[in-house]
């Protein structure tokens, strides 16, 4: 069975610095990279309060927090990612961004390094359009946050070889995901689904509905650990607004047309638990 002994992971936000804490626990030497050394420095104090919580809750030892941080290195140096068997892109959802990371990563990583990005929502096929070696490039969508959510949803580019798609199977295996096949449509599969579920909470509440009867009515009714409104929250209201704006465009389909009281709060700034206010205020 393949596995990867050293991971690089470009990108050090939200996701990137979770997936490289995740790769770390599975054992993996990891390296983490961004252009930001404030975010580096994020990412490292994220990682050090969450094994603590994990020691104090006597999740892990006080050992096997030590290793974990022993495995995880940290560079703004994108040519620092070497020998990596799996390269992980999590930059920013720009597609000019991630097609310039694609080249640099062909220009520095060893020729057979599993080159995986987690977009959500740009084609993969079009990031690696320019690229040399597109059959070594797929898309492994984690899920938020990347420790805990199982799935990692998994999409072929185009080009993408038998080799890197067997190779990524075993990799996610080796971090504890379970890898489901998506196709290469906008969205996916969960954030097809998801998404527009929480766009009509909106339109609901547009409409008059009362947000709490919204909420507590699909966690009764559907069993849904969240309702649709707090769920929005968390995720970002920005972040569901730029999901239903791809699927509107790449879809063509009406109806996957943005809820406009999500673009209004949006533009004022009510992204959701992030901004301490949402369709909640926290
Ligand atoms: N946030 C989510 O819930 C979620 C879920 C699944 C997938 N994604 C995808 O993961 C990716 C990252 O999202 P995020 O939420 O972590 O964003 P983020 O804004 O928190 O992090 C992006 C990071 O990329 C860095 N970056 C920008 N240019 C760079 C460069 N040239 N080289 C190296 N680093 C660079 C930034 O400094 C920043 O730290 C996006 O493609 C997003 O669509 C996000």
């Amino acid at each position: 069975m393949y596995k990867a002994e050293k991971v690089a992971v470009i990108g050090a936000g939200f996701m990137g610095s979770s997936i490289a804490l995740l790769c770390a626990q599975n054992g993996i030497d990891t390296i983490n990279i961004d252009v930001s050394s404030e975010q580096l420095d994020n990412a490292q104090a994220m990682v050090a309060r969450t094994l603590a919580r994990l020691v104090e809750k006597e999740k892990i030892s006080a050992q096997d927090s030590e290793d974990i941080t022993a495995r995880l290195a940290y560079s703004t140096k994108i040519a620092d990612i070497g020998n990596a068997d799996v390269v992980i892109e999590a930059v920013s959802e720009k597609i000019e961004l991630k097609k310039k990371i694609m080249r640099q990563i062909e220009q520095f990583a060893s020729e057979d390094a599993v080159v995986l990005s987690n977009t959500s929502g740009l084609s993969i096929t079009d990031i690696v359009k320019d690229a040399a070696r597109p059959e070594r490039v797929m898309c492994a969508h984690f899920f938020s946050p990347p420790t805990i959510m199982k799935l990692i949803e998994v999409i072929r580019g185009e080009k993408t070889d038998d080799d890197t798609y067997e190779k990524t199977l075993a990799f996610a295996a080796q971090i504890g995901k379970e890898p489901v096949d998506a196709p290469e449509l906008p969205g996916f599969i969960v954030n097809r689904l998801l998404v527009p579920m929480i766009n009509d909470a909106a339109f609901l509440v547009m409409q008059g509905a009362d947000k709490q009867n919204v909420d507590t009515a699909m966690k009764l009714g559907a069993n849904h650990k969240m309702g649709p409104l707090e769920l929005g929250d968390f995720i970002g209201l920005d972040v569901i607004l730029a999901i239903m704006q791809t699927l509107h465009k790449g879809l063509k389909d009406d109806k996957y047309r943005p809820c406009p009281l999500i673009e209004h709060m949006v533009e004022a700034g009510k992204l959701g638990r992030k901004a301490k206010q949402g369709f909640y205020t926290y």
